[in-house]
């Protein structure tokens, strides 16, 4: 690192401003709009931590009535948006959900203003639909017809609803729901952070949160919770983690669920995210089998990793119980990652919001380290 030159990966630096969450990796703690997770997680619901995070305080009941009546007229498709969820119905979800959320400007009155109550509108019209977005393209993928979503629903509820074709059981729309709320919002993410850069000129609430979508999809950073559960069906049983981790770490691969940049100390998300898992795999026998290998792989994985990467402090981070509630709620691997942008949206539009009222372009340099002086050939 040369002087003037930031770390690598930025590591540590401080990129903005934020009164929406703050993320203590050291105290293993997440505040989310001044309340500390456990606070929020399971006692409120999406559309209150929404309105938190995009308007600064929770909603009372008549605010919260108009954003739910607000939110639930929004989640129907546009035709075009539905096209490109049909024309790509063999494309990965998070994949689809990136080029449908790219149309939904399309259905915006101004889609490139960017004044607190043109953003406000597009981030409902963006987190109402992409359930939505998701459900329809489950349902395709699978050869079957979207369903169209229901105004009487939560919007948990709902999105369980248009997946399934029947109203989902409530501890399936409360897990769901605590899931979206759980990932809301969590700092100076990758995502976040390419949400803001894209708001940062002046640019709007769809393309900045288009961009979000494409650094969430990333196995290093919303992509791990599928690959946690090959991982468990791979193991098989909790006597075959140990000799299974260690040959995984001795050909330099990573442990998915595991290792935070910023957590130090277990990730307060795995935290709640597990007592839910736990709830929801009471219901099924297959569930309950595979919390309870999850529960033993986790203790091998944290010691052989102390073991084999000492000092390096890697524990549970929200992916790896992340897959086990999304597993338990009936839905593909495939569609995890989708499924967090659907929680994560809500974050990501505040950045925006927060990013728009901070007017400021965000341009870092760069160290040139390439070769000077070439010349062509005559
Ligand atoms: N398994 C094995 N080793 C690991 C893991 C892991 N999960 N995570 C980090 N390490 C090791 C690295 O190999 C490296 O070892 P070395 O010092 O011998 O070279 C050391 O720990 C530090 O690794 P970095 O990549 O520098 O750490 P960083 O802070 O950049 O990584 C990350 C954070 C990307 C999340 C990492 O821990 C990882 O890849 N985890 C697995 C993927 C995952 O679970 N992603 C979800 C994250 S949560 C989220 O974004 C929503």
């Amino acid at each position: 690192m040369s002087s003037g030159s930031a770390p690598r990966g930025l590591d540590g630096v401080v990129a903005a401003q934020t009164r929406l969450s703050h993320v203590d990796g050291l105290a293993g703690e997440l505040i989310i709009g001044g309340y500390e997770l456990k606070e929020l997680a399971g006692k409120v619901t999406f559309e209150e931590a929404a309105h938190l995070l995009w308007r600064g305080k929770l909603p009372d009941a008549g605010e919260l009535t108009n954003l739910r009546r607000e939110m639930a007229a929004l989640r129907a498709l546009p035709s075009e948006t539905m096209h490109v969820v049909g024309a790509a119905a063999k494309a990965p979800p998070i994949d689809v959900l990136r080029m449908a959320s790219a149309t939904l400007s399309l259905d915006l009155p101004h889609p490139d203003a960017i004044t607190p109550d043109a953003d406000l509108a597009a981030a409902k019209l963006l987190t109402a639909r992409f359930p939505t977005v998701l459900a329809a393209h489950t349902r395709i993928a699978a050869g079957k017809e979207p369903i169209a979503p229901r105004a009487d629903l939560s919007h948990a509820a709902n999105f369980l609803y248009m997946v399934h074709g029947k109203e989902p059981d409530p501890i399936a729309a409360r897990a769901i729901d605590t899931y979206w709320v759980t990932v809301i919002d969590h700092g100076m993410n990758a995502s976040t952070f390419a949400a803001r850069v894209i708001a940062s000129t002046r640019s709007d609430m769809v393309s900045g949160v288009t961009g979000a979508i494409g650094a969430l999809k990333g196995p290093l950073h919303g992509g791990a919770p599928g690959p946690v559960l090959d991982m468990l069906v791979d193991i098989g049983s909790a006597d075959r983690a140990e000799a299974w981790m260690r040959k995984e770490l001795a050909a330099s691969r990573r442990i998915m669920g595991f290792g935070h940049r910023v957590y130090k100390v277990r990730d307060p998300r795995a935290d709640v995210l597990s007592k839910v898992a736990d709830e929801m795999s009471s219901a099924a026998l297959e569930d309950k089998k595979l919390f309870t290998l999850a529960r033993a792989v986790e203790q091998t994985v944290l010691r052989v990793l102390d073991e084999v990467k000492p000092g390096r402090n890697l524990r549970t981070n929200v992916e790896f119980y992340t897959a086990l509630v999304l597993q338990a709620l009936g839905l593909k691997p495939g569609s995890f990652v989708a499924t967090f942008a659907c929680g994560r949206v809500a974050g990501w539009c505040a950045h925006v919001i927060e990013q728009h009222a901070e007017d400021h372009l965000i341009r870092p340099q760069s160290e040139y380290v390439g070769p000077r002086g070439l010349r062509l050939e005559d």
